[in-house]
């Protein structure tokens, strides 16, 4: 909980999940290159890891590079994996002074070997972090995530570790590479679009999906704000109806 602009307290979610979308317009709208939009979308990153913190949110998503994303021209894909190797550079003892986990979820394959080194130093570092999770979705997709799961559980079937029939939910949600934190509460997206774009696909079930058209670089404490007062507004039945829920 936290104090509204009413005075009352207002409830935070504890998960919250962004699609950080809109970049390449804020730069094109001022007629610069695509690059300075991801540079000034790097910035707009870290204020809201900085205003997580603040408000208390236990653990926050980022969406900073898609299974899809590598389709975009190379000289781009370099320049994003670039931004991702100098922000774990720059930030990382920031982050770990401060109580923030960093990790990772993706599929590395692709990833240039230092990159992957430097995010598994970052993981190492900040491990103790207790403040906030902060997990970057690197070269990911939800239905990779979903595949690489399910390939894990009949792996173990194949193997006789585990029955066909102890695959359920549970397991099933404890092999994906999003496995030990809470489901999202809160999924954001900006810039405009309304679709969920192949993000957290199992996650996402039963998560209050809220977007904005703002740009990405321009998202700010004011507009995180506006999205957790939404949030706090909504009534989450998970299936039950509004009496069994307690609120009309
Ligand atoms: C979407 O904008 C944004 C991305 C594909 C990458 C997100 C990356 C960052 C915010 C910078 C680096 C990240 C970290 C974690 C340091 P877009 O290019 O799709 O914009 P457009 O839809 O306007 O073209």
């Amino acid at each position: 909980m936290v104090a509204s602009d009413q005075g009352g307290m207002q409830a935070v979610p504890r998960h919250v999940a962004v699609i950080m979308d809109g970049n390449g317009r804020w730069a094109e709208r001022r007629a610069l290159p695509r690059a300075a939009g991801h540079r000034a979308g790097a910035r707009a990153v870290r204020a809201t890891i900085e205003h997580a913190l603040r408000r208390g949110i236990a653990a926050l998503t980022l969406f900073a590079f898609s299974s899809e994303n590598w389709q975009r021209p190379a000289e781009e894909v370099g320049l994003l994996m670039q931004l991702l190797l100098e922000a774990l550079d720059r930030e990382v003892a920031e982050l770990g002074a401060n109580g923030v986990r960093l990790h990772f979820a993706g599929d590395r394959s692709r990833l240039a070997p230092l990159l992957v080194e430097r995010m598994d130093e970052a993981a190492r570092r900040t491990a103790g972090g207790r403040q906030l999770d902060l997990l970057v979705a690197v070269a990911y997709g939800g239905r990779w995530d979903i595949v690489q799961a399910a390939r894990t559980l009949a792996a173990a079937v194949a193997a006789g570790r585990i029955d066909p029939a102890g695959v359920d939910e549970t397991t099933f949600a404890a092999s994906l590479a999003t496995a030990g934190r809470p489901e999202p509460d809160l999924f954001i997206r900006t810039g405009g679009e309304r679709r969920i774009s192949n993000f957290l696909l199992w996650d996402l079930a039963y998560t209050e999906l809220w977007f904005s058209d703002t740009l990405w670089p321009d998202f700010d404490e004011r507009i995180f704000d506006a999205a957790i007062s939404d949030f706090a507004s909504r009534q989450r039945r998970f299936g039950r109806t509004a009496a069994q829920v307690g609120r009309s």
